[in-house]
């Protein structure tokens, strides 16, 4: 399958591009069920999303979210918790029923029971119409890293030094950083009808340019798009230079 490519001048153009997406999806169906990703990458196309509603042109009232990820030990209020994210970037300012948002619980009490629930939870609700995806300097996607198996469902990961380096910024200190994570595995995120895929900046340039040219394999996550029939990539245009 061939990913479909739209290169838009800067983030904020690429945010808005991403943001008229899903706004076209809520329109065309207002119970759609919306995959979401934490990370600084849609973090403008969210604040586009609010502009929207606050300017009354959309409604996520009926709307269900299931986001793809959340820090292993940290309870819902921890201020880097992706529920924490999810409340002040989005939910918080958009009609929403907060019932109907869904995000791996990183404080329960069995993780891998959790990785259970989650993937159920999945299939009963979703699969996301439309699934909102950043990716990693290494390709991944959700806190799948390199050599995570295409077939895998929702699990825990270790996450590699690269990625708890490249989101330490969100920390007091490195050392502050989980060292575990609960993620929608690969074969769980390719169950969504459509996927977004948004890269902005040039230190993903890399990334992308593998992702576009590159093989499909294991040891690049994103690569497994490749696999699915719907996949969009908007990109700026700092993100879509040869590396
Ligand atoms: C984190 C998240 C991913 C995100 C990635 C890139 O590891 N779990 O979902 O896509 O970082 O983040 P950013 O958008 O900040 O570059």
């Amino acid at each position: 399958m061939t990913v479909k490519v739209i290169v838009k001048e800067d983030y904020q153009e690429m945010s808005c591009a991403a943001a008229h997406v899903v706004e076209k999806k809520i329109t065309e169906n207002p119970q759609a069920v919306l995959g979401l990703a934490t990370g600084s990458t849609p973090l403008a196309t969210y604040k586009e999303m609010v502009k929207g509603y606050k300017e009354g042109e959309f409604s996520y009232r009926n709307i269900q979210t299931l986001n793809l990820d959340e820090y292993v030990g940290l309870d819902k209020k921890h201020p880097q918790s992706y529920h924490r994210f999810m409340c002040e970037h989005l939910f918080d300012h958009i009609d929403i029923d907060l019932d109907n948002t869904h995000i791996p619980r990183g404080d329960a009490p069995d993780i891998e029971q959790e990785c259970q629930r989650y993937e159920g939870l999945i299939d009963q609700i979703g699969p996301p119409d439309l699934q909102i995806l950043g990716i990693g300097r290494n390709g991944h996607i959700g806190f799948n890293e390199p050599g995570t198996p295409f077939d895998s469902t929702t699990h825990v990961v270790t996450l590699t030094e690269s990625t708890r380096k490249a989101n330490a910024r969100f920390f007091s200190s490195l050392e502050a950083v989980p060292t575990h994570s609960i993620t929608m595995g690969i074969c769980s995120i390719l169950k969504s009808k459509q996927i977004l895929l948004l890269a902005s900046g040039e230190e993903k340039a890399p990334a992308i340019d593998r992702l576009l040219n590159g093989e499909v394999e294991e040891d690049f996550p994103a690569s497994a798009l490749k696999n699915h029939p719907d996949v969009t990539l908007i990109v700026d245009e700092k993100a879509y230079q040869k590396a």
